[in-house]
């Protein structure tokens, strides 16, 4: 059992508490929300219940950036249900969550987590897509954050 679980580091150089996780996921969703391209593809599965994705999301996060386990979830099988996705909408999300990330983290973070989202990002857009030989694109946001 850790002490203070807000202190908790995730790499050598990374520190990143649990508050810090659940403000980015709240403003990044909140932008997604409201954005015209993403935010009817997510209301059409979300429905205004908003609140327990957040809560997942967070939980999400948590278990990638700190190695919580709490996540149980299946992104692939769920995104893959959703209709009409496109490469311009993993663009979009990228490009959202760079954003929030750039304004909510310092740059040795924030690099690691766009990082982080686009390694999900092209895994989920290959299970997607059914052709083997298809590479996923070059995510334009992240372009020079690559390690
Ligand atoms: C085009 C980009 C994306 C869209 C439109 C999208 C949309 C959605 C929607 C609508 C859900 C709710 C699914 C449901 O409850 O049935 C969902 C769940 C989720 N998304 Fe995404 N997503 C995108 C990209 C990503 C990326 C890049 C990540 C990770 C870096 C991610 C991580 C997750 C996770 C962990 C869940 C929870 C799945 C579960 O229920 O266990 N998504 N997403």
């Amino acid at each position: 059992m850790l002490d203070n679980p807000t202190q908790i580091r995730a790499t050598s150089n990374l520190s990143i508490t649990y508050d810090q996780i659940s403000q980015f996921v709240d403003e990044f969703y909140k932008s997604v929300r409201t954005d015209p391209q993403l935010g009817p593809i997510f209301e059409q599965v979300i429905d205004g219940n908003w609140e327990p994705h957040l809560e997942k999301m967070k939980a999400f996060w948590r278990s990638v950036l700190l190695k919580t386990g709490e996540y149980k979830g299946q992104p692939v099988p769920k995104h893959n249900q959703i209709e009409g996705l496109h490469t311009e909408d993993f663009m979009q999300w990228l490009e959202l969550f760079s954003e929030t990330a750039n304004q909510l983290f310092d740059k040795t973070t924030a690099s690691h987590v766009k990082t982080t989202a686009m390694r999900i990002a092209s895994s989920l857009w290959l299970a997607r897509n059914k052709d083997p030989f298809q590479s996923p694109p070059e995510w334009t946001p992240l372009k020079g954050t690559r390690k």
